[in-house]
């Protein structure tokens, strides 16, 4: 009943694990499997080994959760052989993989797609972290940048390739049309949203970066609006991602537009399982309306 297709896949589902979550290595990605995702997405992954930001990197506040790890990873290499111990169990598992990568430039990141590539079924190009300078957002607040990191991923691969945006923008219709003009196969929106908070008898900014990315239940409207204004002007499937926490919440964002979503925060809040939750909570509203997955894609433009 949630067998979906994206760009020629087949997914059990359509409710993935969002990169940054779980994702650091395969038996955690086999963990969110076993919960019952349709696909997982890895950590964003660069060229070379990186320690990321100074503790603290992450603090829960109303709302959800502040991080700024500063994209902490063992580099391509040594990631991909995490990977290969658990790409046959997985696709086995009939779970999708989603490769999550990062880099300085376009030569970057095509280098670590074409490394990807082969263990993979998507690559997601992380061109939205809102604190690693140089990186993340920094491509993804412009056009230009955008543009020629996704033609450049797009000539070095052949899987499909899916842009992850940033709401951190005057425009985010600007952005997208530069992705989808250098030919992304989809959109994942959003990632995180830019925020800070101070610990008052300290006098200093909590986390070490001093600033992060907001996650969790506060971002969902924002989530939702960006998805509806991607539907409204593109026909590329869109991934919806940002407060995802029960089916209702995955509805929300399939009737603004999205295909499929993301869950990162939620798997602290509702366990390893919240995929198979989320899945169940669909179905029971898919039965309760005599309403197809399909049919209630963009539903709430008509
Ligand atoms: C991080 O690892 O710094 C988070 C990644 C992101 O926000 O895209």
């Amino acid at each position: 009943m949630l067998k979906i297709n994206l760009c020629g896949i087949e997914f059990r589902n359509p409710v993935f694990l969002a990169s940054g979550i779980m994702g650091e290595t395969g038996s955690a990605l086999k963990r969110i499997a076993k919960g019952g995702a349709g696909a997982v997405t890895t950590k964003s992954i660069g060229l070379n080994p990186n320690p990321g930001h100074r503790n603290p990197t992450i603090v829960e506040v109303y709302g959800g959760f502040l991080n700024a790890m500063g994209l902490p990873n063992p580099g391509i290499d040594e990631y991909l052989e995490e990977i290969k111990g658990v790409r046959d169990e997985l696709n086995r598992m009939d779970i999708r993989i989603i490769g999550s990568i990062y880099g300085k430039d376009e030569e970057e990141f095509a280098e670590v797609a074409k490394k990807m590539e082969e263990y993979v079924d998507i690559i997601e190009l992380n061109i939205s972290c809102p604190h690693a300078k140089g990186y993340g957002a920094t491509i993804g607040q412009n056009p230009d940048l955008s543009y020629s990191v996704c033609k450049a991923v797009k000539k070095a691969v052949k899987v499909p390739v899916f842009a992850k945006l940033t709401p951190n923008v005057t425009d985010i219709i600007e952005i997208a049309q530069a992705v989808v003009d250098a030919g992304v196969d989809g959109l994942v929106a959003i990632n995180t949203v830019r925020g800070m908070a101070i610990d008052i008898k300290a006098k200093k900014p909590i986390l070490a970066n001093k600033f992060g990315g907001l996650s969790g239940r506060a971002i969902k409207p924002i989530g939702i609006k960006v998805v509806w204004d991607l539907y409204e002007n593109f026909d590329v499937p869109i991934i919806g991602v940002g407060g995802i926490m029960s089916g209702e919440d995955a509805i929300e964002y399939m009737m603004a537009g999205a295909s499929a979503v993301q869950i990162g925060s939620g798997v602290y809040y509702r366990g390893y399982d919240i995929f198979k939750k989320v899945c169940d909570e669909i179905i029971n509203f898919l039965k309760e309306e005599n309403l197809t997955l399909k049919e209630i894609v963009g539903i709430a433009h008509e």
